[in-house]
């Protein structure tokens, strides 16, 4: 992962945060007790398509400042279309989003294809905005759209035996260029979870951003975000879950095992061999910020890891 200077944004893409933030706090005035915003005379959720400008603020948000939209869109890790930092937004258009399908497959009752449009309608869209800190020492603040995670899971109905839940991108090298070369990463990137991980509240399955459609280089149709762990577990454009007993082999952790664990939860006290991790780069700020244990989700998480040696673990 290497660090290159984010390119310059128009100002024209640069979402006004002010006017955002109140947008989001009149929808909020409307938003019912499970997140979702109905106004007299509109269709119920389960009935009308999703509107990503409609999605009531969900719980864990923060109050620091977004970073731009400029530069959520920008500046962004996906190798699949290159390795630097402009290379997503440049070459990920070419991704076709539409139609898509999750295959679920493994310790479940309920496994086989789930269409896009179906996951939408499982749950109530709403906004999450959380800290997000890359292992390469940057950090920003997005307003996610998105659901827990744990909806999905519980439609799919894990047995007993679903210990970890495993997720894998899309492999296509026609749409996906950077999967041409197999230096950059073995194809296609896995990433995965313990089960009791994919069920907490704070992890989310993202659609959109900014209250829009999620951009193709931010991971569309559907990502994984797990805001306490460096930014390598949220996974992009998602085409298959699986349910395992056992830890499975994931991308990072398998290229470099002594540089990327399988928790990795963010850690300030346990340095990457080439990046400082007690303090990170707020992507549009110049001074550096401390990096919080657990990205600043402590008391949301720890206690996952009681008796963990987290310095081991990482
Ligand atoms: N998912 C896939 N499929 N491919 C990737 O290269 N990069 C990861 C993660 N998910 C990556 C991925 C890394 S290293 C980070 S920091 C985040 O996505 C970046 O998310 P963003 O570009 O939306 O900020």
């Amino acid at each position: 992962m290497l660090i290159k200077r984010p390119a310059p944004i128009p100002a024209s893409e640069i979402t006004d945060e002010p006017i955002y933030r109140e947008r989001r706090r009149f929808l909020g005035q409307f938003a019912l007790g499970s997140g979702a915003l109905l106004l007299p005379g509109m269709l119920t959720a389960d009935e009308r398509p999703p509107r990503f400008d409609e999605v009531a603020p969900g719980p864990f948000g923060t109050d620091e400042g977004l970073t731009s939209y400029g530069d959520v869109t920008s500046y962004n890790n996906f190798f699949e279309f290159g390795t630097g930092k402009e290379d997503p937004k440049r070459h990920a258009h070419q991704l076709q989003t539409r139609p898509w399908s999750i295959m679920v497959e493994g310790h479940a009752e309920r496994t086989g294809p789930i269409d896009i449009e179906d996951i939408l309608r499982l749950h109530p869209l709403e906004e999450r905005i959380y800290r997000m800190r890359c292992v390469e020492a940057w950090s920003m603040v997005i307003p996610w759209v998105g659901f827990p995670l744990a909806a999905l899971l519980k439609h799919a109905q894990p047995t007993s035996r679903a210990k970890y839940v495993e997720f894998t991108t899309l492999h296509d090298p026609e749409q996906m260029p950077g999967q041409r070369d197999r230096r950059i990463l073995p194809w296609p990137y896995v990433e995965a979870l313990r089960i009791d991980e994919a069920m907490h509240p704070l992890t989310i399955l993202a659609v959109g951003l900014y209250g829009r459609e999620m951009p193709n280089q931010n991971g569309a149709p559907l990502r994984l975000v797990v805001p306490w762990k460096y930014g390598f577990k949220s996974i992009k454009s998602i085409v298959r879950i699986r349910l395992l007993d056992t830890q499975p082999r994931t991308t990072w952790h398998q290229s470099a095992p002594r540089e990327y664990g399988f928790y990795a939860n963010v850690n300030p006290e346990v340095n990457h061999p080439r990046w400082n991790q007690s303090r990170e780069r707020r992507i549009g700020e110049l001074r550096r910020r401390t990096t919080l244990p657990f990205n600043g989700y402590a008391e949301e998480v720890a206690q996952l890891y009681r008796g963990m040696d987290l310095h081991k673990n990482y």
